[in-house]
């Protein structure tokens, strides 16, 4: 039976394995999908072990993300612009890696909103971690022509600039109105507002209604900073139709189908999240 995996450490939290085992039995395939904690010292080798393991590949998780990228045999464009891979593949025997994080945000928002237009269009952007480094690269890539970020730590920016060039710009959390009042998107990325963590103080009045305010967050499903915005009258977007379209090309990878992101798939991961946040 073929094997597939998502390793971390910690690992109990993740939803991946719900999420691949809803498919597999949708599908009708005959393979499993676990968790397994694979402590930081043994990603690398986990992961050259690959093709002689009982695995055909394996998601990767925080805090791995980067150790895997080093560790597979060949990494494409997307991982190597980031320098993370979350999805790892056997291809003719090589131990490949890509990652998904960007492609998941924009397939999450194509699917809520099929005919949000994002060419031309400017972003803002909160954080400027992993995370907004993978939405950044997918949104210039769908044609977004200005990118605006507001983070904490300055230098993490000009990091961007460098890497993505002149689309990208620095925004001051204080004379963020006009930034605000021109974008299309506002996207936060960092931590702020999950569960048990700060939640994401910005003043987001100036917002052109129109605007298309998303999170990555996903527990709680719904954050603060999304209900102010809806509250407001601002579109939403949510984090766990990131999380779900992101498990897509792995799945297909591995098993030669590309799975539906289904409401009712949607359904079953939210009530895990709703469960979780009970206790
Ligand atoms: P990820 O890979 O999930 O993006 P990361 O690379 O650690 O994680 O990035 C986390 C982001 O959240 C960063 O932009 C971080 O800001 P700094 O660059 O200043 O560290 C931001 N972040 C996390 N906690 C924060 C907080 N309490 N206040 C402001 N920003 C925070």
């Amino acid at each position: 039976m073929k094997k597939t995996c998502v390793i971390g450490w910690p690992i109990a939290h993740s939803r991946s394995p719900l999420i691949h085992s809803y498919w597999l039995k949708k599908y009708g395939i005959d393979a499993v999908y676990e968790k397994k904690a694979v402590e930081p010292k043994n990603v690398a080798q986990f992961i050259a072990n690959l093709a002689a393991s009982e695995f055909i590949g394996c998601n990767v998780t925080i805090p791995h993300k980067e150790t895997a990228f080093q560790a597979v045999a060949k990494a494409d464009e997307i991982a190597g612009r980031l320098g993370a891979v979350n999805t790892v593949y056997l291809k003719d025997g090589v131990i490949c890696g890509t990652n998904t994080d960007g492609e998941g945000f924009i397939a999450s928002l194509r699917h809520a909103y099929p005919a949000f237009e994002l060419r031309n269009k400017t972003a803002v952007i909160i954080g400027a971690g992993g995370a907004a480094k993978a939405i950044i690269g997918a949104l210039l890539d769908e044609g977004v022509a200005k990118i605006g970020i507001i983070n904490r730590t300055r230098e993490r920016i000009h990091d961007l600039q460098l890497q993505f060039g002149s689309s990208v710009c620095e925004i001051s959390k204080v004379i963020s109105n006009d930034a605000l009042e021109s974008c299309a998107l506002l996207v936060n990325t960092t931590s702020q507002g999950m569960e048990s963590q700060p939640s994401l103080e910005l003043e987001i009045q100036s917002l052109n209604p129109n605007a298309l305010v998303a999170d990555i967050i996903y527990t709680p499903l719904e954050t603060a900073f999304l209900e102010k915005a809806k509250k407001q009258g601002n579109p939403v977007l949510g984090g766990l139709g990131m999380l779900l379209h992101q498990a897509v090309r792995g799945f297909e990878l591995w098993f030669g189908v590309k799975p539906d992101v289904t409401a009712e798939l949607y359904e079953l991961i939210a009530a895990d999240v709703q469960k979780a946040h009970k206790q």
